[in-house]
């Protein structure tokens, strides 16, 4: 898909970072936005600028763990704005900084919910408009480095996004003969609000959390933007951009899973990680 103008493009976790980039940089290509995020006050800003540059816009402030409310976001797209080309399955959360038996269970839970369900509800509520009248269309779900490698304090987000790595290469098959084409979006370190927030005030461990982002989260969103649009341009499957994406992703092409362990490890000691990182090493917390 080459052209932009006036396709009805939607988006979800629009509101900030890189579906919000995205959003802006799509309408820059002429597209109509149909924008969502957890709550309507996190788009204000987002709308004000698609107001400003004039583009013709759908919002609606909803969970993308909502099943029933995904489906009637799609229909409401539809009669808003007409019937959708690209869906980007983008809102997530982070981890929240702790290790495996440190997180609740219930966070690990919430985790699949959004990062993992998110997605698959938005690819099937999408889908039936994507492949009408057999037009171009596009399905953009975001993944992540750790979708291609796990990391130390990742373990529910690392699973959440290998399960959306699985399901994009899986209905990239199913869809091989239409002309609905599929994008698994890998981003390494984007400099976003994620991890500095939690939607809902869950307590995140800001320590690791903000000495995490400000060794990798070094490339701005709109990079990632720009780099998403170029691969859906270029019928790219795989599109692997931000601080650290691709050397890591060569790196697990070509080495063994414990040499990339080492090196990831050494590599965040280096960042000055090591002691954050050991505080709650399997220790369950009381
Ligand atoms: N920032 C990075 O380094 C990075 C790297 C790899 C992948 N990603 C992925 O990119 C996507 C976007 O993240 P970001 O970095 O731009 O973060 P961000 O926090 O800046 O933006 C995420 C947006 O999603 C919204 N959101 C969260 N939960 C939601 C829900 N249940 N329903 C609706 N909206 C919800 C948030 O309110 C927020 O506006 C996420 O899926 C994330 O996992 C980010």
């Amino acid at each position: 898909m080459k052209n932009f103008k006036n396709k009805v493009v939607a988006i979800t976790g629009a509101g900030s970072g890189i579906g919000k980039a995205t959003a802006i940089e799509f309408a820059k290509h002429g597209a109509k936005l149909a924008v969502n995020d957890y709550k309507i006050e996190n788009l204000a800003e987002l709308i004000a600028e698609l107001k400003r540059m004039g583009i013709a816009y759908y919002a609606e402030a909803f969970d993308v763990s909502d099943k029933n409310a995904m489906e009637q976001f799609a229909e409401n797209v539809k009669k808003n704005l007409g019937s959708t080309d690209v869906i980007m399955n983008n809102a997530g959360i982070a981890p929240m900084g702790a290790n495996f038996l440190n997180e609740p269970i219930e966070y690990f839970e919430k985790m699949m919910n959004i990062n993992f369900w998110g997605v698959v509800y938005g690819t099937r509520s999408f889908t039936p408009q994507l492949l009408e009248n057999n037009k171009e269309a596009a399905i953009i779900n975001i993944s992540s480095l750790f979708g291609l490698v796990g990391n130390h304090g990742h373990v529910s987000y690392a699973s959440a996004k290998f399960a959306v790595r699985g399901f994009n290469e899986s209905i990239a098959f199913e869809l091989h003969k239409t002309n609905v084409t599929v994008h698994s979006v890998h981003p390494g370190g984007i400099k976003t609000n994620i991890g500095l927030v939690a939607n809902d005030g869950t307590k995140m461990n800001l320590e690791l959390g903000d000495k995490f982002h400000s060794a990798y989260l070094k490339t701005t969103p709109e990079t990632m933007a720009k780099s998403i649009i170029k691969g859906v341009q270029k019928k790219k499957f795989r599109i692997v951009d931000g601080e650290r994406a691709l050397e890591a992703y060569i790196g697990i092409l070509l080495l063994p899973f414990n040499m990339i362990k080492k090196i990831m490890i050494k590599d965040s000691y280096k960042k000055g990680l090591k002691e954050v990182m050991e505080k709650d090493l399997f220790i369950k917390a009381k």
